[in-house]
């Protein structure tokens, strides 16, 4: 059985609060947070391969958003029990379908209710239905045994994609968990080489967690698993300012980076947080 905390991730962001059918029988989802995730991904997207650094067990979820624009989608996380999750989603839709092991009933739903939200939403649709989404994203996650393409490993070390480049690499909510700013160079300077000529990255994430007041009693509230936890510096100052500046130190052009308030109620809103999204060429 993963680790409660993975399903904790996965329930946090996308909750019934959030994702359900309305009144009148339309499925919504009613989060502008939500909406201004996606809608980021979807302008910075570049058609072609995607590779989804900490890619968590919200990974199917915003990949619905942007399906149309991918050729091929690959996780990558060092959570093993995330992987799990991602793999009893993946194993359900597949053809032939088995058994849900580890997500429930509800969170086969929400993600339905996530898909089909999601195909009638004139912003992400582009007059898809929602089997036809979920089946495009099963295929474009297999790779070439028949297999779900996630990596389990630590974006740190790259290494283990070998020679593979892809047209984005997206950093989602992975990066405020960077040691220092040190750690984060060597980050984007090992993501760089695995672009392709006209790759892009892409990285939503928070700022501020550093003058936040973000402590231990706070990390704990965040759901990472221990193995990932114990590496996480409360200390991280990630600001727009830095950010620009490490991207270009590592070499990236066009560098383009803005910010949004959080408004959802929760420990993010309650520290001031805002979100952070960037995008950067080859
Ligand atoms: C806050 S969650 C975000 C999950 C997902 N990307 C999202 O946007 O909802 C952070 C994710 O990054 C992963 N992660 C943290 N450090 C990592 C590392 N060094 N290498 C790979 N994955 C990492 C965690 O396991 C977790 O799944």
């Amino acid at each position: 059985m993963p680790s409660y905390n993975s399903l904790i991730q996965l329930r946090k962001s996308f909750c019934s609060e959030w994702v359900y059918i309305n009144k009148e029988g339309k499925a919504v989802i009613d989060a502008s947070d939500l909406h201004d995730i996606m809608q980021f991904y979807r302008q910075a997207i570049k058609k072609g391969t995607v590779l989804n650094l900490g890619a968590g067990t919200t990974h199917f979820h915003y990949m619905l958003a942007i399906e149309d624009k991918l050729t091929h989608i690959t996780a990558l996380d060092l959570g093993k029990e995330h992987i799990q999750i991602l793999q009893d989603f993946f194993n359900y839709y597949q053809n032939p379908p088995k058994q849900a092991r580890f997500i429930s009933k509800k969170d086969l739903n929400i993600f339905q209710i996530t898909a089909q939200s999601v195909a009638q939403d004139s912003r992400y649709g582009q007059d898809r239905s929602r089997e036809e989404i979920i089946k495009n994203i099963i295929c474009k996650s297999t790779n070439n045994h028949g297999k779900l393409d996630c990596i389990y490993g630590d974006m740190y070390q790259l290494d283990v994609l070998g020679d593979r480049k892809f047209d984005n690499i997206i950093l989602s909510f992975s990066l405020f968990i960077s040691r220092d700013k040190n750690d984060m160079l060597k980050l984007f300077t090992g993501i760089r080489k695995h672009l392709s000529s006209e790759g892009r990255i892409i990285i939503a994430d928070f700022e501020g967690v550093g003058d936040s007041g973000f402590g231990e009693k706070e990390a704990e509230d965040f759901p990472e698993l221990p193995k990932v936890r114990n590496i996480y510096s409360a200390d991280f100052d990630l600001d727009q300012n830095i950010l620009a500046d490490y991207l270009r130190k590592a070499g990236f052009k066009e560098v383009k980076v803005k910010t949004v308030p959080v408004e959802v109620e929760g420990i993010e809103k309650e520290h001031n947080l805002n979100y952070l999204f960037a995008q950067a060429k080859v």
